[in-house]
């Protein structure tokens, strides 16, 4: 009961912060919602045993999230998210009752690049286990994702060229974690 009122709730944020995100863009509130459909919801509960030697090892190696946002729910008691700025691995610390957003490769693309997917990674712990629990909200596998056309009018144009989720998700999956920016693969 506990886990599902939080799932149920989990997607209600979720899509409050994509209307949020579409109208920051200048678009309909409700754009980002219709291009992604029926959106699939996975949640994973990540438990990262300590490690005598945690610099030999990754909990989580360097990523960005390939789906369109993740809301990450930390362990209060251990930190080892970190996010890369400006090639530097910076630690996000957990803030008690405040979640992590990411934003995911979908919302780069549908963006036209104006939000990033974040690259990030989590460290193991000498002593302590920590757990995390992920939120993923997924477009629906046949959503055409495409850069919004009001966000291709200037500059450089559409920046990635049109996919399904289907076809990014499968190539995502075909390559190492932590291998490019997966979204460099559809750039026009
Ligand atoms: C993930 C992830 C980070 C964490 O599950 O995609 O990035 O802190 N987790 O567990
Ligand atoms: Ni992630």
């Amino acid at each position: 009961q506990i886990v599902s009122d939080y799932c149920v709730q989990v997607r209600e944020l979720g899509y409050r912060l994509q209307e949020l995100i579409s109208e920051s863009l200048g678009l309909e509130k409700d754009y980002i919602k219709k291009v992604l459909g029926e959106q699939g919801q996975h949640m994973a509960v990540n438990y990262y045993p300590p490690c005598p030697e945690p610099e030999l090892t990754y909990g989580l190696p360097g990523h960005t999230d390939p789906n369109a946002l993740t809301i990450l729910l930390q362990d209060l008691q251990v930190a080892g998210l970190q996010v890369l700025k400006d090639g530097k691995w910076l630690a996000v610390n957990p803030q008690p009752n405040a979640f992590v957003i990411n934003i995911g490769d979908q919302l780069q693309a549908l963006s036209n690049g104006t939000y990033k997917s974040v690259w990030h990674r989590a460290i193991v712990n000498t002593d302590k286990p920590r757990m995390s629990v992920a939120s993923f909200l997924c477009p629906y596998d046949h959503a055409l994702i495409s850069p919004a056309k009001p966000l291709t009018q200037h500059g450089c144009g559409a920046v990635y060229r049109d996919f399904t989720y289907a076809e990014y998700y499968s190539k995502f999956w075909g390559r190492n974690l932590d291998q490019e920016h997966c979204l460099e693969l559809f750039k026009n």
